[in-house]
């Protein structure tokens, strides 16, 4: 109990001195008294940082060490303006429209001007702006418009703010590639990311990829409070985050809530990554997925139904009684009314904390959860959990209640994106048997959904600056495995 206390107290660790520089930079008495609330809670945070003792690592790599927080990105753009869109995002909303989000410092039109054509916009959709406050910053203009119908697999050429572009630079075209609407698919999957000079190498490995969606199991920008982070976040993945749908799920890093002065969790990430969970479209028509009414867990599909993809909220209420898990259970049983029983061929869940760690970090802090919503993944045959929150590799077996088993999801932890707290090299020994490859080497994972039974999953560790190949296993369908859907458990 007290073992876990500490765990997750150091995990906040350095958030607070970045918080406290960055309040006392500003002045005023208002930075002062939240200074001396920060100093008092760095104090608490410093009594109960004892590590646990350490043992020995199941991989043989030797690891370099961890890289320093990229130095604040500023604009790259000589003659940018206040209404320059930048941290542009985009992602999927139902089968054929995409989310595009950006911010402007200034005020600006939340227009989205597109065709499939460089230079050619025929097409045009008009979404919202939203402003937020944290403490004392004040966030820019965070734009959100939604374009579609669009074709599949189709390049197409946007601007942003365009209706109100003066200079060259707020014209600035970018372009997307939509995901195909059939198999093959293919995902990369890449947790705990933050913005160090590893983030920059493993975003260097997933741009070199050809991929169609980015999944994000949690931990974005280790914005840690400091939300000029979370813009300088915005600017480092614009890049590869405004040419592919990026989906996420919130981590630990994302909660915020400052006592007192910020009592509200999430305040900056769903006003940042606002993602699908309003979206109704009739299942059958290539997106099944139950709204949730809620940024903080959703699902959606893709391939025309084929993979169909439940992205989990660990930092909001998951237990009994729980809007998130009436929620699931109305979405994984939908799975099974698809219109001519067209049950989607993969199901793949997110989390943050894992379920299943032999890692020494985070050890437990997903039971809770596990307790909660297991039974739910198992019983609709989920083929995959990806988690985050631990900053190194884990493969499991097919697990279910802590046991190999067939019909079970493979367990995965891919918390190994960057970020600046370093890696998690200490393991629990012997190596659990349902424990099948571990490592602590930053890296990302691929996700090829091949066909409706086979997916191959591969783990490009970065092996210094280049991405290597870790682990690699196929991954069946349990849909497609008469053993495991004639069995299935009522929910
Ligand atoms: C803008 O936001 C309002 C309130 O949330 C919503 O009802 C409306 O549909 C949004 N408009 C667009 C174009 O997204
Ligand atoms: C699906 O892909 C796997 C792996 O490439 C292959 O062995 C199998 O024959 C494929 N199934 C079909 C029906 O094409
Ligand atoms: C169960 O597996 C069989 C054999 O692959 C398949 O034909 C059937 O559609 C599956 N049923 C469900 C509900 O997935
Ligand atoms: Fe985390």
């Amino acid at each position: 109990m007290l073992a876990r206390f500490i765990r997750q107290r150091r995990d906040e660790q350095q958030a607070v001195p970045m918080a406290v520089a960055a309040v006392a930079s500003r002045g005023s008495t208002a930075a002062l008294s939240s200074l001396v609330l920060l100093v008092l809670v760095l104090v608490l945070v410093l009594a109960s940082s004892a590590l646990p003792a350490s043992l020995a690592v199941t991989s043989p790599y030797v690891r370099p060490p961890a890289r320093a927080t990229l130095p604040l990105l500023l604009q790259d753009d000589d003659d940018a303006d206040g209404q320059t869109p930048q941290q542009v995002h985009i992602s999927m909303v139902g089968p054929d429209k995409v989310r595009v989000s950006w911010i402007t410092d200034d005020d600006a039109p939340a227009t989205v001007d597109y065709g499939t054509s460089s230079g050619e916009y025929p097409f045009s959709a008009t979404g919202n702006t939203t402003t937020y406050s944290y403490v004392l910053y004040h966030s820019g203009n965070i734009h959100d418009a939604v374009v579609g119908p669009l074709q599949p697999s189709t390049t197409y050429y946007y601007r942003c703010s365009g209706a109100a572009t003066t200079t060259p630079s707020s014209s600035r075209e970018l372009s997307f590639r939509t995901p195909p609407s059939t198999l093959p698919f293919r995902f990369v999957v890449v947790g705990d990311l933050g913005q160090t000079g590893w983030t920059a190498s493993t975003l260097k490995h997933v741009a070199a990829a050809d991929y169609d969606m980015l999944l994000l199991p949690g931990d974005l920008s280790y914005a840690d409070l400091v939300q000029s982070r979370w813009d300088s976040f915005g600017r480092l993945v614009a890049p590869l985050a405004s040419a592919r749908p990026w989906m996420v799920t919130q981590g630990n890093h994302e909660v915020e809530k400052l006592p007192l002065l910020e009592p509200k969790p999430f305040k900056a990430y769903n006003a940042r990554w606002r993602m699908p969970y309003d979206v109704s479209v009739s299942p059958g028509a290539g997106a099944g997925a139950v709204p949730s009414g809620d940024n903080l867990y959703y699902s959606f599909d893709v391939a025309g139904g084929a993979v169909h993809v439940v992205m989990l909220g660990s930092y909001t209420d998951y237990g009994a009684g729980s809007a998130q898990l009436r929620w699931l259970r109305a979405d994984l049983a939908a799975l099974d009314r698809r219109r001519g029983g067209r049950r989607p061929a993969f199901v793949l869940a997110l989390v943050h904390a894992p379920w299943y760690n032999s890692n020494e970090a985070h050890q437990g802090e997903g039971d809770a959860m596990r307790d909660a919503m297991e039974v739910l993944l198992y019983g609709a045959r989920v083929d995959a959990v990806f988690a985050g929150h631990v900053h190194a590799y884990e493969r499991f077996k097919r697990v279910y209640a802590g046991k190999e088993d067939p019909c079970a999801p493979v367990y995965v932890t891919i918390g190994d994106g960057g970020n600046r707290e370093g890696l998690a090299d200490k393991y629990i020994d012997p190596q659990p048997a349902i424990s099948v490859f571990r490592e602590a080497s930053f890296g990302h994972g691929r996700l090829e959904v091949v066909n409706a039974t086979h997916a191959l999953w591969t783990w490009h560790r970065n092996d210094d600056d280049e991405p290597v190949v870790a682990d690699q296993v196929w991954i069946n369908s349990l849909a497609a495995n008469p053993a495991c859907n004639r069995s299935k458990k009522k929910m």
